[in-house]
């Protein structure tokens, strides 16, 4: 089934200029940008997006960590998005991901691990409208 899913790829991979590096993978995946721009996030963008996060002790960390320089939003497309993207992103902590995976691949560490991915079809397409209008969209 072809669907989308919403990407970031995060301020410690565009402080490294690897960019074209996360995106080389995700091609390789078989997933389609067919959405992207790069944006700085405000600190109220950052706040509504991980609002679901507000209570976890990370969560004034997580925000300023994705304020701190731009990120590349983007949409994905292919079988599966959603699901496939999570297996190329690879575990939330780098420590756990395995070989191959974008997070084991550049990551850092668990706060600054390079990539979002939506964790279900329901949030894609609400994290989607945060930042692209349907006609910025080409598939
Ligand atoms: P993401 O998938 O963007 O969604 C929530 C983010 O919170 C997650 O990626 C991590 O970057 C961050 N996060 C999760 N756990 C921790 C943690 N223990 N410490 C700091 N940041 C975390």
């Amino acid at each position: 089934m072809t669907e989308r899913t919403f990407s970031i790829i995060k301020p410690d991979a565009t402080e490294r200029n690897l960019t074209g590096a996360v995106n080389a993978v995700i091609e390789a995946a078989g997933l389609r940008i067919v959405a992207q721009r790069r944006i700085h996030l405000s600190k109220a963008q950052a706040e509504k997006f991980y609002e679901i996060h507000k209570e976890r002790p990370f969560f004034g960390e997580l925000v300023d960590f994705m304020t701190r320089s731009p990120v590349v939003v983007q949409v994905l497309e292919g079988d599966n998005a959603v699901a496939r993207y999570r297996e190329v992103m690879g575990a939330t902590n780098p420590a756990n991901a395995d070989e191959g995976t974008i997070r084991k691949l550049f990551a850092p560490s668990v706060g600054e691990n390079t990539v979002h991915g939506s964790d279900s079809a329901e949030n894609a397409a609400m994290e989607i409208v945060q930042f692209f209008t349907d006609d910025q969209i080409v598939g």
